[in-house]
């Protein structure tokens, strides 16, 4: 069974008290949150605050997968556990473009992330010149074959994909179901390839400008377990609300 994850990814918004508050309203609205994996991506400096209420899953944007040492402005694993992270964002599309994360850069991140056992959503997706182009199969084949499918069975509980089209990331343009649906499906086929039907439990979220008008036709896809959500997450009850598209 494929769990249902719907994941927040704050990016670098909201200050303090607005996380707090964010947080404090999530739970305060009175809906039933049990059939559906609740996740919150925030800034590192909220992570320890956040944790402490222990209400909800938080999880980090990025991670260094060095345990320690000279990397200034980076955080490690060992870091974001002792404060109460429970996974992490590892690829996401403003990473690998913005900060030149590289295939072989993430594949260390993976890595470290199963040495440590901490569970971790791998990004991937096109940009608009690939898909135009019609290689954005190959492409994203080639994301995973970098950095995940070198992975053992045992270590598959940790991963959980997310398909982000990166033309559809923030724009307000969202991928079609064929095109989700075609996605999805082969990275699906992937899986089980690699990994036989131990692949095939891995949940693939998918993320790009989804809000509670386009949700439930996403979310019926059937090769979609839920949602990285960007915008539509920076209020708590627009975030529960997609929930209701399941
Ligand atoms: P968006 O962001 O929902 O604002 O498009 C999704 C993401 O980048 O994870």
């Amino acid at each position: 069974m494929r769990n249902k994850i719907l994941a927040a990814n704050w990016k670098m918004n909201l200050t303090a008290s607005e996380a707090h508050d964010w947080l404090v309203e999530f739970n305060e609205i009175d809906s039933d949150k049990s059939n559906i994996e609740f996740r919150l991506y925030a800034p590192n400096i909220f992570l320890s605050d956040l944790a402490k209420s222990q209400s909800m899953h938080i999880g980090a944007q990025n991670v260094h997968p060095s345990d320690s040492g000279a990397f200034t402005g980076e955080v490690s694993i060992l870091q974001l556990v002792s404060v109460g992270t429970q996974s992490v964002l590892i690829g996401h599309s403003e990473r690998r473009s913005y900060f030149h994360e590289s295939d072989a850069f993430l594949k260390e991140k993976v890595d470290a992330c199963v040495k440590h056992k901490l569970p971790f959503i791998f990004c991937c997706g096109e940009s608009l010149e690939i898909r135009e182009k019609d290689e954005h199969l190959s492409f994203i084949s080639a994301q995973l074959s970098a950095a995940i499918l070198h992975l053992n069975t045992s270590d598959l509980s940790l991963l959980t994909i997310a398909y982000e089209p990166i033309w559809a990331i923030g724009t307000g343009q969202t991928a079609d179901t064929d095109q989700i649906n075609e996605v999805h499906a082969f990275i699906r086929k992937v899986l089980r390839e690699s990994f036989s039907e131990d692949g095939v439990n891995v949940s693939i979220l998918y993320g790009g400008s989804v809000n509670a008008s386009n949700a439930k036709s996403i979310f019926a896809c059937p090769d979609v377990d839920g949602g990285l959500i960007g915008g539509a997450s920076l209020n708590a009850s627009n975030f529960l609300e997609l929930a209701s598209s399941f």
